[in-house]
């Protein structure tokens, strides 16, 4: 197996895309949306106050940010594009056809952004007088605009695949924009990220003040301030947020926010979040209230524990759309809805691109089963790494050899039984061909094992004998 097949097949389809886009979040949100405005603010205050240390903290800051922005920030964004692209091309192919032009909007307002950032930094020292500073200051205000009109024109788009509102029935453009879930998402994503931004500020001010200074001191009080006053709307939001979630998906909760088997410890984690955010709340009252108290250390803290809970936003609400990319539109194994009952009826292998068979004979069954397991399970499931399929059956029935039967069972319901997968979009013969593909899969795993446990007592002498494994 080459290198991309064998980490397609361990780490999944969905971990690609997921650590991708959620790398880019980490950056997009804080130290774009989030940061400019901020740093602006600095920026003007300094000039206010006649400080230079400000400005100078300023300059720093946006140091960092125009090189995490401009490489990993813009390298991720692009990413984001290649592998929705490999492995949800219908998904991203429905969604370019719905946004085409909001799309279109969102990349020159992303090349704009990107000379903006480079007109700001490289001009902060030159332009630092005078009416030239208040031309940079303006365009710090430009660029902080501009980067939250990309989060104006995608967060359309996420809340249009968790609900598309009226737009199955009326297909305009303007429907698919005012789904329901389009405000609410977008109140919550912008003052988060404005908090989130004053949260790495404090992270930045560890290392670019010194300790113990009354200027840290200050500083740390600005930005606590800039924080807390973003939790004010950001409580609110959240909740309106949380209210326009379809029900069907508030259902998926908490198999969404853990995994089945730690399903009963949601509560659990989902105390744990809530206290998280308690604790962000207290380090920033106490950053306002008493500066001098809060320690080096803890200026790093909140930063993470803020890009801990943003991770788990976005795993929640990746998981809670399930089983659709595009809810109740496409399936998010790219079968859309209305397509089910045609390959229910003749089976997908016809009508399917990107496999080897299209039709099952005698002597291709597993070989054509590996093709329907691969159409239709693969994008969440692996056959070795994560969430592979044999670990679930087995999991379900045990590591005897699988009866028939009772996996064709499994698999004419999974759909009512287990809500966030897909129905089998294919026919009873495509279904009996995956399962001999599964039992051959079963059989192969156990050879590993076998071959594992005749290795076992050789290793472990080695170790006793030699200290060598
Ligand atoms: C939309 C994503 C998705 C698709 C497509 C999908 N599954 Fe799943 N499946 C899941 C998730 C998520 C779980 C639960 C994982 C967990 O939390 O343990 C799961 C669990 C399972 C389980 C274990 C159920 C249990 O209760 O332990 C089996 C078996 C399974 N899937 C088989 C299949 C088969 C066969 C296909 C293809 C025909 C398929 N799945 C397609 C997402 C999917």
């Amino acid at each position: 197996m080459d290198f991309p097949q064998f980490f397609l097949d361990f780490f999944g389809n969905r971990l690609l895309i997921a650590v991708i886009a959620s790398i880019h979040v980490f950056i997009n949100h804080p130290l774009a949306v989030g940061a400019y405005p901020l740093i602006t603010l600095l920026e003007w205050w300094g000039r206010r106050t006649n400080n230079p240390a400000w400005d100078n903290l300023a300059y720093r800051i946006t140091f960092v940010l125009f090189i995490v922005t401009t490489t990993v920030g813009a390298l991720t964004g692009v990413g984001i594009w290649f592998t929705t692209a490999l492995i949800a091309p219908f998904g991203i192919g429905s969604l370019l056809r719905v946004f085409f032009w909001a799309w279109f909007t969102e990349w020159l307002v992303f090349i704009s952004e990107v000379v903006l950032i480079m007109i700001y930094y490289l001009t902060w020292k030159r332009w630092a007088e005078g009416a030239l500073k208040k031309l940079h200051l303006g365009f710090g205000l430009f660029l902080s605009v501009f980067s939250w009109f990309t989060m104006v024109i995608i967060v359309a788009i996420l809340g249009f695949m968790m609900d598309p509102g009226s737009w199955p029935v009326t297909k305009t453009f303007i429907s698919a924009v005012a789904n329901p879930l389009y405000l609410p998402q977008l109140a919550f994503r912008t003052t988060y990220a404005m908090m989130l931004a004053g949260l790495l500020a404090w992270f930045l001010i560890f290392f670019f003040t010194k300790k113990g200074s009354d200027f840290r001191h200050r500083a740390v009080h600005f930005a606590a301030t800039w924080s807390l006053a973003w939790a004010v709307p950001f409580i609110p939001a959240a909740l309106w947020y949380w209210k326009q979630a379809p029900e069907t998906m508030l259902a998926n909760i908490n198999v969404a926010l853990l995994t089945q088997r730690f399903m009963n410890w949601h509560e659990t984690l989902a105390v744990i979040m809530l206290a998280t955010v308690g604790v962000i709340i207290l380090v920033t009252v106490i950053g306002i209230t008493r500066p001098r108290l809060i320690p080096g250390v803890v200026l790093l803290i909140p930063f993470v524990l803020g890009i801990w809970l943003l991770g788990h936003f976005e795993r929640a609400r990746e998981f809670i759309r399930k089983p659709y990319v595009i809810a109740d539109y496409i399936y998010s194994n790219g079968v859309r809805v209305e397509e089910m009952p045609v390959f229910q009826r003749d089976g997908i292998l016809p009508y399917a691109t990107f496999v080897k068979h299209h039709s099952i004979t005698a002597t291709n069954k597993i070989e054509a089963g590996k093709d329907v397991f691969l159409v239709t399970c693969s994008r969440c499931h692996t056959t070795s790494g994560i969430n592979n399929i044999v670990s679930k059956f087995n999991n379900l029935y045990g590591p005897e050899p699988w009866d028939e039967t009772v996996l064709k069972a499994f698999i004419s319901t999974m759909h009512v039984t287990r809500t966030f997968m897909p129905p089998f979009p294919g026919n009873d013969k495509e279904a009996e061909a995956m399962i001999a593909y599964f039992k051959e899969l079963q059989n192969n795993r156990q050879l590993i094992y076998d071959a594992q446990a005749r290795w076992s007592p050789r290793a472990i002498n080695g170790d006793q004998t030699t200290g060598n494994p």
